[in-house]
């Protein structure tokens, strides 16, 4: 069986197994890794290539998982951890527990419910959803699942027009901030997308661009990706998203001719000046940019390489994060002046869950009394990127995260199981998260600190002291 009707039996050469190999028996899925090997059995090659793969030799891809494994814990003992509260505040929206959806593109190659799906799992999970633009679910449409906490993924084109149209149709459909994606002035070189000759199937469209006044998006496109119609066109409003070309994946042509590839921080500034929802910025990787972000108005930060997906070795975001947190935190001369200027009493009354761990964490650096003071007013950092193990979330977490995003884990779960498999991806990290806290005897996300877990950048501990 095939989510995509007669597509399926065009694409069935392109299969490693046959027909009946699409039906997998799932005997009891005990950790969110194992959907993928089902998502694969199920799924056409070019669409689980699609999902699974990373850029160019797939270094990052690993390491985003590897650099977990590096990062071990010092559990504190004999607490009572009889309850547990997950419980977390995101842009000031209370969610269940510190981890969320990231937004992937076209899920309804996962399932023929896709982002419906993934919107109703979150519901129910009580978490944030966010959304691609590149949906095959339109923002209206997801809204229309039920109540939820949703966020809208942007990517900026040329044609600022479209951006403004995209923008204001998220906010009237209820959504409540922006993940601007800024590392993708140019898409990644995922080589399976090439060979495979990557296209978005018939009857699936990128929904948030339908009934769009695409103007000027068009007339920049038309020359280089309309002029020879190709079997392999498909349609946003009938203009072609998604074309094949001879040494190119579709994807990174219509990327090519549409993305803006001089977003510069300004845009940012400019983004805030039509929208009142607050603004993530996604896909910080370094401490300069951090800096320049809160500088330029972002109301969260999140450490993203794309899920690998982008520039080939760069670091793990796991890696990264400490970096951007630090410059997020510390304040620059000038600000600790003024800082200096509040009562201690009221910085520490306003500071956040991750200002807390950071606190912790710079104390050999700087005082802790400076920190805190140069964390208020400041941003929560996200991260994602190999999140798979409630494990991962308590490391993010502990190293000062606000919270943790997961991509992959949920379309695959949405291939093997649809809504239900979302859910039970959801539930499965809630679960590992939960017990990973009680063994370490934290109880609330904000007992949770750098003395939890030791990496291999940390100082070597237990060596004597150097004599002076
Ligand atoms: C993505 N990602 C992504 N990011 C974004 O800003 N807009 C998008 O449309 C997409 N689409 C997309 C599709 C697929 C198939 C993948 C795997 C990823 C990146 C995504 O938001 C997130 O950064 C990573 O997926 C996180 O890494 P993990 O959890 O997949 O390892």
């Amino acid at each position: 069986m095939s989510w995509f009707g007669n597509w399926y039996y065009v694409n069935e050469d392109q299969r490693e197994g046959s027909c009946e190999k699409a039906s997998v028996e799932m005997g009891e899925i005990t950790n969110v890794t194992e959907y993928q090997a089902i998502a694969k059995e199920k799924l056409p090659k070019m669409v689980y290539d699609y999902y699974a793969s990373g850029a160019e030799d797939q270094w990052t891809l690993a390491e985003n998982r590897n650099a977990f494994s590096r990062i071990l814990f010092r559990p504190r003992i004999l607490i009572d951890v009889s309850k547990i509260d997950m419980t977390t505040t995101v842009l000031g929206f209370k969610i269940s527990m510190p981890i969320m959806i990231a937004p992937t593109a076209m899920q309804k190659m996962a399932h023929p419910d896709g982002e419906y799906a993934t919107a109703r799992a979150a519901s129910s999970a009580g978490t944030i959803m966010t959304l691609s633009s590149w949906a095959t679910s339109s923002v209206e449409e997801v809204a229309s699942t039920g109540p939820g906490i949703r966020f809208f993924q942007l990517y900026v084109y040329k044609d600022r027009n479209v951006v403004a149209q995209l923008v204001r149709r998220a906010e009237r459909a209820g959504f409540k901030a922006i993940a601007l994606t800024v590392d993708t002035p140019r898409l990644g070189r995922r080589e399976s997308d090439i060979k495979n000759r990557f296209v978005l199937p018939p009857g699936l469209t990128l929904k948030n661009f339908e009934g769009l006044d695409l103007g000027k998006m068009d007339e920049v496109s038309r020359p280089t990706y309309l002029a020879t119609p190709h079997p392999f066109v498909h349609a946003a409003r009938s203009h072609a998203i998604f074309t094949v070309q001879a040494n190119d994946s579709g994807l990174a042509s219509y990327v090519a001719g549409q993305i803006d590839r001089t977003l510069s921080w300004k845009d940012v500034k400019w983004l805030q000046s039509i929208t009142s929802m607050p603004i993530l910025v996604k896909g910080v990787l370094t401490a300069e940019d951090a800096r320049i972000a809160v500088q330029s108005g972002a109301a969260g930060i999140i450490v993203s390489n794309h899920g690998a997906r982008q520039l080939d070795y760069v670091p793990s975001t796991i890696m990264a994060l400490e970096e951007v947190l630090k410059s997020v935190l510390i304040p620059t001369p000038i600000e600790l002046k003024e800082l200096c200027k509040l009562p201690f009493a009221s910085a520490l009354e306003s500071q956040s869950h991750c200002c807390l761990s950071l606190a912790c964490l710079v104390s050999n650096e700087q005082s802790v009394f400076q920190v805190v003071k140069g964390a208020q007013g400041r941003v929560p950092v996200f991260l994602d990127g190999g999140v798979r193990r409630g494990t991962d979330v308590f490391k993010a977490l502990a190293l000062g995260a606000a919270g943790i995003f997961i991509g992959r884990p949920v379309v695959f779960s949405l291939a093997a199981e649809g809504e239900a498999g979302v859910k039970k991806v959801l539930q499965m990290l809630r679960d590992e998260f939960e017990l990973t806290m009680a063994l370490s005897g934290c109880r609330t996300l904000s007992e949770i600190t750098r003395n939890h877990i030791v990496t291999e950048w940390d100082a070597p501990r237990g060596l004597p002291a150097p004599r002076l």
